[in-house]
């Protein structure tokens, strides 16, 4: 990898010739997760004042796969999500994140971008084979690469040390995440902020705009 990204020093500007336009055909480990979905086992441990609290969810789960995307010579495929979680029975938002799960080819590497509406934001990595059916990320605060950012009153009174996300992918075409997010919560020991969920398909994903050229303006 580093050889890789020496080369890619020399010249930072050049982008790749014939990049197969079809991201779907090129998501590595990603390409189960492309899709609609559902999730109703949904398990939360969050914090509250007195003590872990621990809360049943349901989500909906939208990864489509975006055009290629270059950055001078390095190359990425990728899916744009959207997440929606709300208890049982209720339709107050009980947690939204949108971002990209990120797949580079000539390296192995997998990046989730999170952005979540409390003024946070994260960069998660990992590595995996083109057909792994199980694979983990991390962001770690304080670094400027993967790391992971937050607006003042969080990282004073809930400091996020590090975000880590298990994806494993079933043979019945469900798929399961298991996270933790651990917190400095100020005054207290280290929290594990912990949610996992299965998801169920409810809808196929869209080909990304340049792989439908006749749709194409
Ligand atoms: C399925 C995913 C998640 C769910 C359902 C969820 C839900 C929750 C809930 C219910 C709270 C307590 C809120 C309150 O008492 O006001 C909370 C707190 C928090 N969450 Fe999450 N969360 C999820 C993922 C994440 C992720 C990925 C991050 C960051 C990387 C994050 C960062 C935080 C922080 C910093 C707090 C502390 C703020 C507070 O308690 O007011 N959460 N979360």
């Amino acid at each position: 990898m580093t050889e890789l990204y020496n080369s890619y020093r020399k010249d930072i500007y050049t982008e790749p010739s014939g990049v197969d336009k079809d991201t779907l055909k090129n998501l590595g480990p990603l390409r189960p997760m492309a899709g609609i979905w559902r999730g109703s086992k949904g398990l939360d441990v969050n914090p509250k004042r007195e003590g872990p609290e621990t809360q049943a969810f349901v989500e909906r789960l939208e990864l489509q796969p975006i055009d290629p995307q270059t950055n001078g010579p390095q190359l990425l495929y990728g899916l744009r999500y959207h997440q929606h979680i709300v208890k049982p029975g209720e339709i107050e938002t009980y947690h939204d994140q949108i971002g990209y799960w990120l797949w580079e080819p000539a390296t192995g590497t997998i990046i989730q971008t999170l952005t979540i509406p409390r003024g946070q934001t994260a960069m998660a990595v990992g590595t995996a084979a083109p057909d792994a059916k199980e694979f983990e990320l991390v962001a770690t605060r304080g670094l400027t690469t993967y790391g992971i950012c937050s607006n003042p009153f969080l990282e004073q009174a809930f400091r996020t040390d590090e975000y880590r996300i298990k994806i494993t992918i079933n043979d019945d075409g469900t798929w399961a995440y298991d996270e933790t997010t651990t917190l400095m919560i100020k005054g207290e020991m280290p929290f594990a902020h912990t949610d996992k969920d299965t998801l169920i398909k409810i809808g196929e994903p869209t080909p990304n705009g340049v792989a439908r050229p006749h749709e194409a303006s």
